[in-house]
């Protein structure tokens, strides 16, 4: 079952971070306390999932691709740290226990994210990720691109500044926001590979199509979702003003948006045939998930 094999990615993930984050000692311990706190809690290291799932298309070793798989989870729990901060979207609750802020303050949630991210590219750029300097510094090149000013960050942006009543806005946003690294997760395998042409744009229409129903899926948890099983706070677009795909097309709509997207999804994997189970599994995981 395909909850369970993406179970299995994430406890992998949380060994190897365990391992690859620091030990909290010295005058500066609390911080490192509190990042492991951060990296360290019950995610479901999708994007871990969808890099080391995709790996298993090429013929690559398992180690580099799980250690820049480990370097993206570090970027993305920055970027939730940060975002749950009173600044952003104000919330105590994330992945069923209160937030860095919450449990710490303030001040350490933002070195938290700072060193959460340094340590991503530390992680990333080390020898031990792979032999070939050309292929960390285009992972680390690529990974920086995905998460800043026209990635992650851009996106953050665009959403603290609200928008309207524009789909087009919106897709532009979620591209950004969270579209960004998850195409990373699927870049990591295919730059590793050197894969060819044809299977690297299959590859990358996946990622936009899993990317976009992951959001919309995001955004109906907010509007419908089950605050216990979801470990975060619910309604809360709505309560902000924000606009998402549910406020911008309802949730009927955005439902069939999702389908439409899921089918569109598996059949971007069509010409890696079996290979691709475990990928094309992934979709109904993502529509079904209730965390
Ligand atoms: C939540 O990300 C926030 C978004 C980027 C939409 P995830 O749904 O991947 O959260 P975790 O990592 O499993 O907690
Ligand atoms: C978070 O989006 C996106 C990033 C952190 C880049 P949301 O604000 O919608 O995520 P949740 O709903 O708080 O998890
Ligand atoms: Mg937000
Ligand atoms: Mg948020
Ligand atoms: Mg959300």
């Amino acid at each position: 079952m395909i909850a369970r094999r993406v179970a299995e990615t994430a406890d992998l993930v949380t060994v190897a971070l365990d391992q690859l984050l620091p030990r909290a000692e010295g005058p500066e311990q609390r911080l490192m306390e509190a990042m492991r706190y951060a990296a360290l809690g019950p995610g479901k290291r999708l994007r871990p999932f969808f890099a080391m799932e995709a790996a298993r298309l090429f013929d690559v070793e398992e180690r580099p691709v799980l250690r820049a798989a480990c370097a993206l989870e570090l970027i993305h729990t920055y970027s939730l740290v940060h975002d749950d901060l009173p600044a952003m979207d104000d919330d105590d609750m994330r992945r069923g226990r209160p937030t860095v802020h919450k449990a710490y303050d303030e001040a350490v949630a933002i070195l938290v994210g700072d060193a959460l991210q340094t340590a991503a590219f530390e992680i990333m750029a080390h020898p031990d990720t792979h032999e070939d300097p050309h292929v960390r510094s285009e992972l680390v090149r690529r990974l920086a691109r995905a998460s800043g000013a026209q990635g992650m960050v851009g996106g953050q942006m665009i959403d603290l500044l609200g928008v309207r009543d524009d789909l087009g806005a919106a897709a532009r946003m979620q591209r950004m926001k969270t579209g960004a690294l998850i195409a990373f997760s699927f870049e990591i395998p295919l730059i590793i590979a050197g894969a060819p042409e044809n299977e690297r744009q299959a590859l990358m229409n996946f990622a936009q199509d899993i990317g976009l129903a992951y959001q919309i899926v995001d955004d109906l948890l907010d509007a419908e979702g089950d605050e216990d099983l979801l470990g975060k706070a619910a309604q809360k677009d709505v309560a902000k003003g924000k606009a998402n795909f549910v406020t911008l097309l309802g949730v009927g709509a955005a439902k069939e948006r999702v389908e439409l997207l899921a089918d569109q999804a598996r059949r971007r994997l069509d010409p890696f045939g079996e290979d691709a189970r475990y990928l094309r599994d992934s979709v109904d995981f993502v529509l079904k998930r209730r965390a």
